[in-house]
């Protein structure tokens, strides 16, 4: 980009504040007077997280903080923001009509796939929300098990969903959910996975903990770690996994719909079971909020994987407002990061013990868990 038109924007960002807590994270405090209050950015060392009071903030305001967080040495960053699917062209769907057989493996892009989706955040009770899903055909089974009749599905996908505390978001998110897994044409159940105890919230120890319930349930192939506030807009958002780790909450609402920084891998991620099994699992030493997604992408680069993404619009999605309610933010994960490779051996899936609760809704099995730290023990980092 031309340098003149850099320093108008530098410009334009008058009032950004940068200064630096410790070797390795930078707070940047942007303020503007008749705009919003306040945001506040953390910078790590190899990106950018953006969290906070993001919901208002311009498209064309972030872009420009986005961009110049980016520049090293006065230069833009590298990393173009164009998010595609390896920079493939546009995949290329199924005409309307196609016919394919019970006997055959159900294709992946099929006509029944239109694209953008209405998202309807309006709140419904449980009880609704299993009437209206329940009348469908094939019928949804106990524990929200589904599968198509008319053809084979390609994946079997285990759907998290780690929880505390939302209720109201729960029956939103299956309304909107389950009737694109189903024109999706994916065999799949929900496994909600709910912390007890009085704990901080561990989000990565309870998908160890549903990994390891759901593959009790059935010989599922592919893992789905779903944020309950995570909506996706577009139905071209194939849940199937792919032969390498999947990063599919790519372009969210609070975020202005772009990838906050390269690295991540938060709100909706899939990995095959046997992906999931390679990398250990995720991390279970992440107390409260946050740091636990880096880590998983830590993990999925030492076992030499490289992180999928859904094409451009297909990776967007909304988020029902809410604020961190009583949940604490984790301050310990940058050091904690920094040994994520010695980690990774010794603390996952290897060295996990837990006493669940189980039962079944009809619309998702209800994993109730208690946990502490005396359950995942390592040695400490
Ligand atoms: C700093 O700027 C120079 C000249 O534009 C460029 O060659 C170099 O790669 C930049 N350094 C980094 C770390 O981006
Ligand atoms: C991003 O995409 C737009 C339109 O698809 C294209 O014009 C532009 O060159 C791309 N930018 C980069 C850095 O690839
Ligand atoms: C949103 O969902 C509610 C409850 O399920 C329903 O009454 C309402 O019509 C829906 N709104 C739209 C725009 O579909
Ligand atoms: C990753 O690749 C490197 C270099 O090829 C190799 O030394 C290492 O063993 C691989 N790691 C895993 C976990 O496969
Ligand atoms: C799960 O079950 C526990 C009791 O075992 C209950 O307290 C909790 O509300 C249930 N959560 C969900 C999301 O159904």
């Amino acid at each position: 980009m031309p340098t003149n038109l850099r320093f108008r924007r530098r410009s334009f960002l008058g009032l950004l504040f940068l200064f630096s807590l410790s070797t390795s994270v930078l707070y940047f405090i942007y303020s503007a007077p008749g705009i919003v209050n306040e945001y506040v950015f953390m910078v790590q060392a190899r990106g950018i997280q953006i969290r906070e009071n993001m919901k208002n903030i311009g498209a064309q305001v972030l872009e420009q903080v986005v961009r110049g967080a980016y520049s090293i040495n006065g230069t833009d960053y590298s990393y173009d923001f164009n998010v595609s699917e390896s920079d493939a062209p546009p995949p290329t769907y199924l005409p309307e009509g196609f016919t394919y057989l019970p006997s055959q493996v159900c294709p992946e892009k099929l006509p029944s796939m239109k694209g953008r989706l209405e998202v309807n955040m309006s709140e419904v009770s449980l009880e609704e929300v299993e009437r209206f899903l329940l009348e469908g055909e094939p019928s949804i089974a106990l524990g929200g098990h589904w599968k198509p009749e008319d053809c084979l599905p390609r994946w079997k996908v285990a759907i998290l969903i780690p929880f505390r505390n939302r209720l109201e978001h729960l029956p939103i998110l299956l309304r909107h959910l389950v009737p694109v897994l189903q024109k999706q044409r994916l065999q799949f159940a929900f496994y909600v996975i709910e912390q007890g105890g009085t704990e901080p919230f561990n989000r990565a120890m309870l998908f160890n903990v549903g990994y390891k319930e759901a593959m009790k349930d059935l010989n599922w192939d592919c893992l789905i770690f779903h944020d309950v506030d995570h909506l996706m807009e577009n139905d071209r958002n194939y849940y199937g996994c792919t032969d390498m780790p999947r990063h599919f909450a790519v372009r969210l609402d609070k975020y202005s719909y772009m990838l906050p920084y390269n690295e991540f891998f938060g709100g909706v991620s899939g990995l095959t079971v046997k992906q999931f099994k390679k990398i250990n699992g995720f991390p279970n030493a992440f107390w409260g909020w946050g740091g636990e997604d880096d880590d998983l992408w830590n993990r999925v680069q030492y076992a030499n994987y490289t992180v999928s993404r859904p094409h451009g619009e297909h990776g967007r999605y909304m988020s029902i407002p809410h604020h961190h309610r009583g949940e604490a933010q984790f301050l310990g994960r940058y050091s904690l990061l920094r040994h994520s490779r010695e980690r990774q051996r010794v603390d996952g899936l290897n060295n996990l013990n837990y006493s669940p609760q189980l039962s079944r809704r009809p619309l998702y099995t209800n994993i109730t868990v208690s946990l502490s730290r005396k359950l995942a023990p390592i040695a400490d980092y």
